[in-house]
């Protein structure tokens, strides 16, 4: 279960859950609730949300089941002994003692799943003041949203196992056997009240000196942990103990409760000292002041509070009103004494008739809040919450309630303007967040841009390098083919002055020298020759002897050239007719000469022509 898609199909689940069944689980921890709606899944053999919606439409007794494993009843008597211990050595004595005797002792297990926890508040109640005062003075109310739950709880009866915990001494006192098993005794079960509260959203239970709530606030997530225990902080007395389960804790509260024993969990309420009499609202407009217990002062100081205060009794009588509601609700002295029913404000600024019959019925407060009110046509309107109390007489008779407006319009000015400054902000910070990611793509985008540099400066180095290194072996080959160059040169320059005295040999022999190669072109054709035949050097060199065109009979000369060419002999002597280029009729006498190398290796021949009977 997991994804944008599943978010909102599971959101989808638990809008159906509340309008259809009334229950809200918004406020409840996520991960918990996805973990016990897939096990319901799992256990239906259901793949997806949609299906286990569709799946609970059809089958109603899927809710049941699926409610059973949302609110986790998981309990037991003594839960946490250790815990159980430090309340009764460290809370119990002082609250009893801050207590008169005759006073009512109030506790509430809120959450109280199946009982167990209420009836170990007893049992400990019991212990401590023994059990005919328990009886006479202490009231356990325990609550719970699970109607199964507290259904079972109001039976009172336990299985041997569900009460192993229990001392055998305890079980003894407190318990009758029910069949094969354990009933708590119902002279006892009369302190405990069953009711069904919804932590979330009903009103605290009142004046609670000992509140329990344990193991049941973890489920929530934080948002509505905070405002369960500011209804907590309200419903309990001064001095009021808390007592959560070892898992919670009240970080974000220090200004409402302070550690009894932190380890154990265990807080006191932080607040204004208690009033030594039960609270009386009384004032400008309020009883004689010839009622002994009235003293001109209280009543002073009461009419002047900065809080607008009604008092009706329980014959629906208004019998005071303070300075304030006097003048906000403009009530005359002799409104005191009326039905309060008759009068403007039990409809305006909000319909108190019915909260006042509720608070009368049930002895719980009520507390509306952002009650608006206009309190003439274009005035400013002004908002306020009211509470609604039940009052209590000495001996803790109900005798009518306290109605108190206390104008927050200032407070929700700045509620709104922070509300707005918050929007302001959280807007400024999705802007920054933006900009964030902008930047931080766009230093992304720089980062490997500058990998693509460095990569590219790296791959230009290394080509840099080889172009260096192939640079310096051109240098060195240059180096080597200068000085084959130098070498060549002084080679050429030899060639040259060999050439230059071979030819000025040659030419000094006087005779018509030519040299042919091993294929008998023309290799050496010496200025005597020239003279002789009339044919230029670069006519003749590179040219085939036997096709050259001259006064010589060439036909007649290639096999004697071929003759000594193979060395049989190297040198033959022949005479041959010819006309010289002048067209002269001239006897040649022909010196063939085989040319070899040093290693003997056949070059060519040379042939020294000469006119016969010339002078050589
Ligand atoms: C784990 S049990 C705790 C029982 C007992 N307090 C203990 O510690 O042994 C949690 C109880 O909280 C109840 N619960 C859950 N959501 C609630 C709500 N919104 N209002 C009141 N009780 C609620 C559940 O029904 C369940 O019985």
């Amino acid at each position: 279960m997991q994804g944008e898609n599943s978010d909102q199909e599971f959101d989808e689940l638990l809008l159906m859950l509340k309008e259809t069944r009334g229950f809200d689980f918004t406020g409840y921890k996520r991960p918990t609730l996805m973990r016990r709606v897939q096990r319901r899944m799992d256990a239906r053999g259901v793949g997806s949300l949609s299906e286990y919606c569709d799946y609970l439409e059809l089958e109603s007794d899927e809710f049941t089941q699926l409610f059973d494993s949302l609110l986790i009843n998981v309990t037991g008597f003594f839960r946490d002994p250790l815990a159980w211990q430090a309340l009764r050595e460290q809370v119990l004595p002082e609250l009893l003692s801050a207590k008169s005797a005759r006073r009512s002792l109030r506790v509430w297990s809120a959450g109280c799943a199946t009982g167990e926890e209420a009836y170990t508040l007893a049992m400990v109640l019991g212990e401590t003041m023994g059990l005919g005062e328990f009886v006479s003075r202490v009231k356990i109310y325990a609550t719970d949203l699970d109607d199964a739950a507290l259904a079972e709880a109001r039976t009172g009866i336990y299985s041997e196992r569900q009460v192993a915990e229990v001392s055998e001494e305890l079980r003894q006192k407190y318990f009758e056997a029910s069949g094969t098993k354990y009933a708590f005794r119902r002279d006892l079960r009369r302190q405990v009240i069953f009711g069904r509260n919804d932590l979330t959203r009903d009103a605290p239970i009142s004046r609670v000196d000992l509140l329990v709530a344990r193991n049941t606030l973890m489920y929530f997530n934080a948002e509505t942990q905070s405002n369960i225990i500011r209804k907590f902080h309200f419903a309990l007395s001064n001095p009021g103990f808390l007592f959560l389960g070892k898992a919670e804790m009240l970080l974000n509260h220090v200004d409402q409760f302070e550690p009894v024993d932190l380890r154990k969990r265990i807080f006191r309420k932080i607040g204004k000292p208690a009033p030594a009499e039960p609270p009386r609202m009384v004032t400008a407009t309020g009883p004689g002041d010839d009622d002994p217990s009235w003293t001109g002062l209280e009543a002073a100081a009461l009419a002047a509070g900065p809080i607008a205060q009604l008092v009706i009794d329980r014959r629906g009588r208004l019998i005071a009103a303070n300075l304030r509601a006097e003048a906000l609700f403009n009530l005359r002295p002799r409104d005191v004494g009326r039905p309060f029913q008759d009068l403007e404000v039990s409809y305006r600024p909000t319909e108190l008739r019915s909260i006042i019959e509720e608070v009368t019925k049930g002895q719980r407060s009520v507390e509306l809040t952002d009650v608006i009110w206009h309190s003439a046509p274009g005035a400013e309107p002004r908002v306020f919450d009211v509470n609604v109390v039940p009052l209590y007489s000495h001996a803790d008779q109900p005798v009518g309630v306290g109605i108190s407006f206390l104008d927050v319009t200032r407070y929700r000015q700045l509620r709104d303007e922070l509300e707005r400054s918050n929007h302001d902000l959280e807007q400024a910070y999705e802007e920054l967040q933006s900009l964030n990611e902008e930047l931080e793509t766009t230093n992304e985008e720089l980062q490997s841009t500058n990998e693509e540099l460095e990569t590219t400066n790296e791959e230009l180095q290394s080509t840099n390098e080889e172009l260096e290194t192939m640079n310096e072996e051109l240098q060195s080959t240059n180096d080597e083919l200068q000085m084959i160059n130098d070498v060549l040169r002084l080679r050429g320059e030899e060639l040259d002055t060999t050439r230059a005295f071979a030819a000025s040999t040659l030419r000094s022999l006087g005779s018509a020298v030519v040299v042919v190669d091993t294929d008998l072109r023309v290799n050496v054709w010496v200025p005597g020759a020239e003279d002789f035949w009339g044919l230029r050097s670069e006519e003749a060199v590179g040219r085939l002897f036997g096709e050259l065109d001259i006064g010589l009979p060439v036909a007649e000369v290639v096999p004697l050239l071929e003759r000594t060419l193979a060395g049989q002999p190297t040198r033959t002597e022949a005479v041959v007719e010819a006309m010289n280029r002048r067209g002269r009729h001239v006897t040649m006498v022909l010196d063939l000469l085989l040319l070899q190398d040093h290693d003997g290796v056949r070059q060519g021949v040379i042939v020294v022509m000469n006119e016969a009977g010339a002078q050589k």
